[in-house]
């Protein structure tokens, strides 16, 4: 991996959870020259990723941008939506609301919440109020679970669609019950460097049979095919096809998002490294959070959550500060960024369209928010290492 410009990196952001052995494995694979488009693989993966989650039911798909965009493309095809608004929040990725723009939905978008970083709550019910959106996207902002039993209240109380972007936080927990369990769909991102990896990849996994349905049509172009015998011929039915017109009926307008199973090959070894790979990440997270969180705002979540968090997270107190913090890390190499995309209503997808969206909390989070290495192979001595480097920093800057 190329080093910035003027620094060498000691401590990546990123790193392959991908080895030697998995490689190794994956070679002999292809040797029996295998057929590696979408396969059987891909649906053994689903169902040990269903499994492993307690899902019903896993959709493998060739990002996680492609898994947020599977959920919204199901959602509209259910044809049960009150109107097209969409909360959305401030911290996430661009393509937790890309799909929204896309398919001319109206996104409304919320504050973050001061302790997890997720969708701020009190903002949200007054969005709910006012505007009576159909559905709510959030973010598991970064392995921290959200107020999850507040949401579902919410979501009882004003009867919303529930996407839960979990594409950063697949492993963690909340009160026992893994995230990614929470909404009516949730999605997931396999891409380098998060809890686990297939290089590029995606998954949405649900327990609503008919929103599965749909997601297999429109991962592949919007065809049957890829559906179970009964169903196929229910629709072949309905639509006075023969069978020779199968598997070409498109029954809806779809994407092609899928995937191909040397990927998914990798990903079936990936899932038996979960446990190791959450326990690494949450140790290393609490040892950060156990000398950083003293002098600097961090996220909060309840104690018995399980946080498997891919990088740690913390703001700053000023737009200052977070430059020497930065500036030391480079010197010593150790890479950092800004907090995931900051707040996405500062970017020009969305201010160029709909003005910039400013709220303290996720302005806060743009400008004094950044990332440190959370890796598997991150030691104590390494943590320690790299905490105390940021907190030389700001004994500098006072
Ligand atoms: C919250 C969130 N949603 C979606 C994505 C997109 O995932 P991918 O890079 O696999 O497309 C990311 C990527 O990091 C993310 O953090």
């Amino acid at each position: 991996m190329a080093d910035y410009p003027g620094y060498h990196i000691k401590y990546y952001l990123a790193e392959d959870t991908i080895d030697a052995n998995d490689l190794s494995a994956l070679a002999d694979w292809l040797k029996t020259n295998p057929r590696i488009t979408m396969g059987p693989l891909t649906k053994e993966f689903e169902a040990k990723w269903s499994s492993w989650l307690g899902q019903k039911y896993s959709i493998y798909c060739n990002s996680g941008s492609s898994a947020n965009l599977l959920m919204y493309a199901a959602l509209a095809a259910l044809g049960r939506l009150s109107n097209r608004m969409i909360i959305v929040p401030s911290v996430g990725w661009v393509t937790t609301i890309a799909p929204a723009i896309q398919f001319g939905w109206e996104p409304i978008m919320c504050e973050a919440d001061p302790d997890t970083f997720g969708l701020d709550l009190n903002h949200l019910e007054v969005l709910l109020r006012r505007h009576n959106p159909s559905t709510v996207i959030m973010v598991q902002v970064l392995g921290v679970p959200h107020k999850m039993n507040e949401l579902l209240e919410l979501k009882k109380r004003y009867g919303f669609f529930l996407l839960e972007d979990t594409c950063a936080a697949m492993g963690s927990s909340y009160h026992g019950q893994h995230v990614g369990t929470f909404g009516d769909m949730s999605s997931f991102s396999l891409f380098f460097g998060h809890q686990i990896s297939t290089i590029e990849g995606g998954l949405v996994s649900t327990n609503n049979e008919e929103l599965y349905n749909l997601m297999l049509m429109i991962r592949s172009h919007g065809w049957t095919k890829d559906l179970d015998t009964e169903k196929k011929e229910a629709l072949l039915a309905k639509h006075k096809v023969d069978s020779f017109h199968h598997p070409f009926l498109f029954v809806l307008d779809g994407f092609n998002l899928r995937p191909t199973d040397d990927h998914a090959f990798l990903g079936i070894k990936q899932i038996d490294k979960m446990e190791w790979l959450i326990k690494r990440r949450m140790e290393n997270h609490l040892l950060y959070k156990a000398i950083l969180g003293k002098y600097f705002c961090v996220q909060k979540y309840e104690p018995d959550s399980v946080v498997c968090s891919i990088s740690f997270g913390m703001l700053a107190s000023s737009v200052a500060e977070r430059k020497k913090i930065i500036e030391a890390c480079r010197r010593e190499g150790i890479e950092t960024r800004m907090f995931s995309a900051g707040n996405l209503g500062l970017h020009p997808f969305w201010y160029e369209r709909y003005g910039k969206f400013s709220a303290p909390m996720a302005d806060r989070i743009h400008h004094c928010g950044l990332f440190l290495p959370n890796n598997p192979s991150l030691k104590t001595k390494d943590i320690e290492f790299i905490s105390s480097v940021v907190l030389n920093a700001t004994k500098e800057a006072q």
